[in-house]
């Protein structure tokens, strides 16, 4: 209590020291500010205005040194980039290409084609579009959000090990870039960290019985064991039970480890013509087939 007093009074008295003269200067400094405060005030109102659109800020877009409108909006507000630099390079940065941009204004039509690829091909047997699809390799809607599209196109056309190469074309790879922009918007509830089996070799039996039996011609990533198997041959069984593995017909049903069985004991009975041959698996080998490529329950994503 007595320091604080003392101290108290080591301030007041500090102020009487100087008292007049602290006055006096800031009297004259508000006098000062008064008068100014119009002419103030008036040059901040202007400086907003002409940040703003209507004002002319428009023309602080500087994309239109170049450029000619052909839409009526803020260029950046469709196709990114920086509006402050009229050198290309920095004006270009992060841009979204014209045909990267048509998601924003591409009809019902266009949507569904885009739609119907992801599905044809799978992609969400790994990956969550628009809020669904399976937790195995990075969420789209946070790729949406985190890369431009053309980085996605990249990684579409030269795919990771783990990743299928479909050897689509550019006209799909567009398709379905604008398909995954137009999904993110909506499956913003989906970014989250996907379930990391591809990188981690902690884990992987080199012993397992896919690898031994089914890795020479598919792959899969198992939640449970990682990215296993290394052949091209067949397709990638990731998520095979899930209702994301891509299905030969509307009516077909899910694979389950019956159907499995029914297949590896005889492929050509299930689909005449197949290239796979039958592979002999015990009981037991079938049950562990199925917990490698089962995917647990918080790893399906899935909000309809
Ligand atoms: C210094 C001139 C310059 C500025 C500034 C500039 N651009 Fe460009 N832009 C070009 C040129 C030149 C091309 C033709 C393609 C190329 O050379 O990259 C182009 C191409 C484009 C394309 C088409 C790319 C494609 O493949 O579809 C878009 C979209 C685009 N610019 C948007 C913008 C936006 C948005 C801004 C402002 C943020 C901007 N540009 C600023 C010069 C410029
Ligand atoms: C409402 C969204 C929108 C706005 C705003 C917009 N664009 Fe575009 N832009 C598109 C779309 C979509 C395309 C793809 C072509 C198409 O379908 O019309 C495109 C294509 C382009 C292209 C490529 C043209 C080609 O032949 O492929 C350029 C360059 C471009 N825009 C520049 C601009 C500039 C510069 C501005 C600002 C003055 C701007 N855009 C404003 C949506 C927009
Ligand atoms: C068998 C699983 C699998 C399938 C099927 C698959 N992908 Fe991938 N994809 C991956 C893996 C693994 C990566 C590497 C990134 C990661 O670690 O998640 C990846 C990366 C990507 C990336 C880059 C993501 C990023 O964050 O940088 C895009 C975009 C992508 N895939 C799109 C597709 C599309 C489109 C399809 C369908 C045509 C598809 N993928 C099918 C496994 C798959
Ligand atoms: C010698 C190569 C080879 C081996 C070994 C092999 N497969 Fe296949 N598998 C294929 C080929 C090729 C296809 C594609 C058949 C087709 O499209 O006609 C296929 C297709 C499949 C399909 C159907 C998938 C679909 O999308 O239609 C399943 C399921 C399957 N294999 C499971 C397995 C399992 C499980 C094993 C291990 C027990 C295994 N395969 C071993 C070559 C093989």
């Amino acid at each position: 209590m007595g320091t604080l007093v003392s101290r108290e009074s080591k301030v007041s008295q500090r102020r009487n020291d100087s008292g007049g003269a602290v006055f006096g200067g800031r009297n004259n400094y508000r006098e000062l500010f008064q008068g100014g405060q119009l002419v103030f005030r008036l040059l901040i109102a202007i400086m907003v205005m002409g940040a703003m659109p209507v004002w002319g800020g428009e023309n602080r877009q500087l994309c239109l040194a170049c450029h000619t409108p052909h839409r009526a909006g803020y260029c950046t507000s469709c196709h990114l980039g920086n509006p402050a630099s009229a050198r290309k390079n920095i004006a270009h940065a992060g841009l979204r290409e014209g045909k990267y941009t048509r998601f924003l204004t591409m009809d019902a039509q266009e949507q569904k084609a885009g739609e119907a690829l992801l599905t044809q091909y799978g992609c969400r047997r790994c990956h969550v579009s628009a809020g669904q699809g399976n937790k195995m390799a990075a969420s789209l809607d946070n790729a949406a959000m985190l890369r431009t599209p053309r980085g996605m196109a990249y990684s579409i056309r030269y795919p990771v090990a783990h990743m299928p190469n479909f050897a689509l074309d550019d006209a799909q790879i567009t398709a379905m870039i604008n398909r995954i922009l137009a999904g993110a918007k909506t499956g913003v509830q989906s970014r989250f960290e996907p379930v990391s089996v591809h990188f981690t070799a902690t884990g992987i039996k080199k012993s397992d019985i896919f690898s031994k039996k089914c890795g020479l011609c598919h792959r899969v990533l198992s939640s449970r064991i990682g990215a296993v198997g290394k052949g091209d041959v067949g397709p990638n069984l990731t998520g095979l039970f899930s209702p994301h593995y891509p299905k030969k017909t509307e009516s077909e049903k899910m694979w389950r480890a019956q159907e499995l069985r029914r297949w590896l004991n005889n492929p050509r009975a299930v689909v005449s013509g197949t290239r796979m041959q039958p592979v002999i698996v015990t009981e037991s080998e079938l049950r562990e087939l199925e917990t490698i490529i089962t995917l647990p329950v918080d790893t399906l994503v899935n909000n309809q």
